[in-house]
């Protein structure tokens, strides 16, 4: 952090002291820091500690007193939709973390949501308490009552101010304030007489014998209707679109389990309901202190005249749960945040490296980055943005400092143990499936790959720009659901919805992995023109390994021997490995011996012995 004087110099001639004396003490010295980070939310500690650990000149701005000041107040209800999954069976901790949703990652073990709540969802207060410990214990800098506005770009650096006079510069610029700002639709004639999900209730009491309808189709809607559909006489609910059900969708921002209480009793006819429509169709007049919803326009329509209308009762109170949006006030009305395309309107628009695309140097971070992932991923959610906020670091890291994408290197005989250790253990691209991926490259010498993990898939044919690492040969590698398996009112249930058969690997509905094997880096023109239903480009070569009941990729002939086959295929090598006596065997009679024999001879030079699949087992306590 360096002070810099502003351009007056306080004047000691007592003359001009008088007048000037206002503008020196408004105007403090403008403070200065490399990455200015505004939001100290889950996603804006996460980047904390990176840059924490990093020794990066950095600052998260918040205004509030506390971190995690969303949570003092949503979900209003109380109860978050983040998974605390606790036990699993297993002692791994990256396996562990594909079913904690509400950790945010560290090296110490004591920062993770199981030591703080036994509830599978907690209460949002655990979440602020949690946070607040991360914070300190991991000495992240975040400065608080410090509201930031005015945000601009100018001479290749951002500028700001927090309200009280104190101005600040920062040559990188990391937005991290959510997506809070309650969506209240413009044009709906009557929305002074309902109650936004913000303020309404959450005492059940107050709805006692009341007739409530609910605008809105979300978690937020549904926790509402939960909460209140024991007083209430009825509950009807209204939204453009048909319900969304998580675990139809596999979009976690759906209609989650825990809220959905209502469609039980909607449909098992007990006076609750939901339909569709528009709600710029319609207007809500207030009439003898009750609460009518009418259409605007076609009231000379027979459809709407008719005397069975679904909302012809009137209502005692409505409440709109519409949804957040993303907060521009905190830019000053030079800079240009263009909003995403189609339904994600309500968030800036970005670029896959999270950079704005209208201001160089400006990043987004946390649940502002969803465009990218909305109703696809976890991206919107900590069990998703912790690790998009570790990619944008090791971006950053990259671009600004040349530090490369972290990596290991390794010779192609370990390839298949790395390979099945991260598909058993993974948390990153099992949560941000389809987004981040393992990228694999092959080195040029034939007998070693480089090994970087997590990487955003979208930038692949970017790879040596962003990461810092040469590559032409490479293998990606993304979880996936089946292509059309998911969506609202799919049968997700039906009788053949998996398949256990090795030979039917890419007919696999549930989340499993894929491999990508491209002989030359996919092009910025590949990534444009691939069919919007494909991750990445057409590959070289292709491999689904099968889905998995358990998630657990290590069965001999269903996994492994399919994975060796498709490798061997690529680095057009023998994989499996020899006994010393075979080796030498082989060594007599052929002119090349497989690779195994070959890297063993090579142990006494530096390179390491292949690593069995029984010492991976060993290492890696999955099968304990
Ligand atoms: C109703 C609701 C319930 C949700 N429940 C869950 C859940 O249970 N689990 C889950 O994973 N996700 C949940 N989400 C998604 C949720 O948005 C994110 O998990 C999370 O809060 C977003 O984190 P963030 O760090 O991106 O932003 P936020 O948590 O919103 O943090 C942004 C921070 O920026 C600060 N800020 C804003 N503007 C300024 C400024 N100008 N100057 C300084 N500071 C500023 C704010 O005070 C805030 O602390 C929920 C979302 C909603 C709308
Ligand atoms: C934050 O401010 C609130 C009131 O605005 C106060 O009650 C609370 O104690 C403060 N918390 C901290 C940690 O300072
Ligand atoms: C931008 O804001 C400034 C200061 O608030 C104001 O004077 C100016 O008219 C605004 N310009 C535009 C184009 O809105
Ligand atoms: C990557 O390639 C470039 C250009 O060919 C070269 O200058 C650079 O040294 C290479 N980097 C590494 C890490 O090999
Ligand atoms: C783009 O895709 C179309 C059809 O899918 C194909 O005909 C065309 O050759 C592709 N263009 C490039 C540059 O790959």
């Amino acid at each position: 952090m360096t002070l810099t004087t502003r351009p007056y110099q306080c004047p000691l001639t007592l003359f001009v002291f008088l007048t000037i004396f206002t503008t020196c003490i408004i105007s403090s010295p403008t403070i200065h820091h490399d990455y200015c980070v505004i939001g100290a939310g889950p996603s804006g500690l996460q980047l904390g500690y990176y840059l924490q650990q990093k020794n990066r000149d950095y600052v998260i701005f918040e205004r509030s007193n506390v971190s995690g000041s969303f949570y003092l107040k949503y979900p209003r209800h109380r109860k978050l939709i983040s998974i605390n999954k606790r036990n699993t069976g297993k002692t791994n901790k990256e396996f562990n973390m594909r079913h904690d949703w509400n950790s945010l990652l560290s090296h110490d073990d004591s920062l993770l949501m199981r030591h703080y709540s036994k509830e599978l969802f907690p209460h949002a207060d655990v979440l602020v308490k949690y946070l607040n410990d991360y914070k300190e214990k991991l000495g992240i800098k975040v400065q608080y009552n410090t509201e930031i506005r005015n945000i601009e770009r100018k001479e290749n650096q951002f500028t700001m101010d927090d309200g009280n006079g104190q101005k600040y510069t920062c040559s990188k610029l990391v937005v991290a304030t959510g997506i809070a700002t309650p969506n209240v639709p413009q044009n709906v004639d009557g929305m002074e007489h309902v109650i936004g999900y913000e303020d309404v209730s959450i005492n059940p009491e107050d709805f006692e014998g009341q007739s409530v309808l609910i605008l809105g189709r979300g978690n937020a809607a549904f926790e509402t209707a939960d909460a209140i559909y024991g007083n209430t006489n009825v509950v009807h609910m209204v939204g453009r679109s048909r319900v969304r059900l998580s675990w139809s969708t596999h979009y976690v921002g759906d209609l989650r389990a825990v809220n959905n209480g209502l469609l039980d009793t909607y449909q098992l006819k007990s006076l609750d309901g939901v339909l569709e429509a528009g709600l710029e169709e319609v207007k809500i007049v207030k009439q003898n202190g009750k609460l009518h919803l009418q259409f605007k326009e076609d009231e000379e329509d027979p459809v709407f005249s008719l005397d069975n209308f679904a909302l012809r009762d009137p209502y005692d109170k409505v409440i709109r749960c519409l949804g957040f949006t993303f907060d521009k006030s905190i830019f000053n009305n030079k800079t240009v945040i263009t909003p995403g395309r189609g339904r994600a309107k309500k968030y800036p628009k970005i670029n896959y490296n999270y950079e704005s695309v209208d201001n160089p140097g400006m990043f987004f971070a946390g649940t502002a980055t969803h465009s990218l992932d909305f109703r696809k991923s976890a991206g919107g959610f900590i069990h998703g943005f912790r690790y998009t906020a570790r990619a944008l670091h090791n971006l950053l890291e990259w671009r600004y400092h040349q530090v490369p994408w972290p990596f290991i290197t390794a010779p192609v005989t370990q390839m298949e143990s790395t390979i099945l250790k991260r598909l058993n253990e993974a948390s990153g691209t099992y949560q941000m499936f389809g987004i981040l991926g393992d990228v694999i490259i092959l080195k040029d010498n034939g007998v070693e790959f480089v090994y970087l993990e997590d990487y955003p898939i979208n930038l692949i044919d970017e790879l040596p720009q962003r990461s810092g690492h040469n590559a032409t040969r490479v293998i990606a590698i993304v979880m996936e659901y089946g292509k059309d398996f998911s969506g609202p009112g799919n049968d997700v249930f039906r009788i053949n919805r998996a398949t256990g058969e090795p030979a039917e690997a890419h007919h696999s509905n549930f989340l499993h992995p894929v491999l990508y094997y491209y002989d030359k880096l996919p092009t910025e023109q590949d990534m444009k023109n691939k069919s919007i239903k494909d991750l990445l480009p057409h590959p070289r070569l292709l491999h689904h390994i099968v889905e998995d009941f358990l998630t657990s990729w290590d069965g001999w002939t269903s996994h492994l021997l399919p994975l060796r086959r498709f490798l061997e295929e690529v680095l057009d090598q023998d994989l499996r490995s020899y006994f010393a006596e075979t080796c030498m065997k082989l060594a007599l009679t052929h002119t090349n011996v497989p690779l195994s024999c070959q890297m063993d001879f090579m142990e006494g030079q530096g390179l390491v012995p292949a690593y069995s699949l029984a010492q991976l087992a060993k290492d890696s306590k999955l099968l304990i």
